[in-house]
């Protein structure tokens, strides 16, 4: 079931995608080739995916998460453009991305900055767009993402990374760091679902101390990867990070105490669900699918 599930909504978030990137009207051929090249790439489509399974962990009355798939693929095209402009050359210099030369390195720089930007854009567009969602609960939303992709998340967790480069930060600061860079986006995800969904308080705060630690438990099986993964399988080069001087849990701590942390923290996001029924087992599953992942 989680195998099917995984699947089926990853084909549904692309077919979603290219749907809305199509009926967009983009003024240059160019940038609609640069947004489409990374949009279309072959992501894993874990953020939408969970957005889509706190709905369903949540949902009464038969809603699922399927009903929210302009949010998911919003959600989708904001980490894209995150994916674009961190492979950039002033960022972490990478020439490849889910096992494909990056954005700058087929279109230009430029236009990679352009086509990140374009996609962070229209993510609102379509956000604002879902049907079938109230206006109240949709703005609420909207704040949840904008905050989420800003300097109050992911953008304010990039900016500590790059600042941090050659550095040796406390872990203090470095669960701050992942917590914004890679958190912030898995915590709108998951919170969005539920609110969309129409969850209570008691339900979106135990969801949104999952998220916090399903987001910290990606980062740190992400620097782990960096380590011990396979390019063929991650698609992104092995030993960037170390090349860039990055602080990350591996190089602050060592390889079995981050592998220590990645499973207590898997632990942590299971205990935050133990009210929940087998209506959240697909969050359980996938939590414990960090562990283990090639890519
Ligand atoms: C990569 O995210 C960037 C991080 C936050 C570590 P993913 O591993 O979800 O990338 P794709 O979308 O599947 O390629
Ligand atoms: C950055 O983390 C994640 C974001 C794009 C916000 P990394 O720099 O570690 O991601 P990868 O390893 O390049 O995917
Ligand atoms: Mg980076
Ligand atoms: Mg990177
Ligand atoms: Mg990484």
């Amino acid at each position: 079931m989680f195998k099917y599930l995984m699947e089926h909504r990853a084909k549904l978030i692309e077919e979603h995608l290219l749907q809305e990137l199509k009926q967009t009207p983009i003024l240059d051929q160019k940038l609609y080739q640069a947004m489409e090249y990374s949009l279309m790439s072959g992501g894993k489509r874990i953020r939408p995916i969970l957005l889509m399974a706190a709905a369903d962990a949540v949902g009464a009355h038969g809603i699922k998460g399927e009903n929210f798939l302009s949010v998911a693929s919003a959600l989708e095209m904001i980490h894209t453009y995150s994916l674009i402009h961190d492979d950039l050359p002033a960022m972490d210099n990478s020439d490849y991305r889910r096992g494909k030369l990056t954005s700058h390195k087929v279109f230009g720089e430029a236009m990679a900055i352009l086509a990140g930007d374009a996609l962070l854009t229209l993510a609102f567009e379509v956000i604002s767009r879902q049907k079938n969602v109230k206006y109240p609960v949709l703005l609420e939303v909207a704040v949840e993402l904008s905050k989420a992709a800003g300097a109050s998340g992911m953008v304010g967790g990039q900016s500590i990374d790059l600042e941090s480069e050659g550095k040796k930060i406390d872990l203090a600061t470095l669960k701050k760091m992942h917590l914004g860079k890679t958190g912030a986006l898995f915590r709108a995800a998951i919170r969005s679902g539920a609110i969309l969904a129409g969850a209570n308080n008691q339900k979106i705060s135990a969801l949104t101390n999952y998220a916090e630690n399903f987001g910290l438990a990606f980062q740190i099986t992400d620097d782990i990867l960096d380590v011990e993964g396979e390019e063929n399988y991650i698609g992104k080069p092995v030993g960037s990070d170390k090349k860039n001087l990055k602080a990350t849990y591996v190089t602050l701590t060592s390889l079995d105490e981050a592998k220590k942390l990645a499973s207590e923290t898997i632990q942590n996001a299971l205990d935050d669900l133990k009210d929940f029924g087998e209506e959240a087992d697909f969050l359980r599953e996938i939590v414990q699918y960090l562990i283990q992942r090639k890519k």
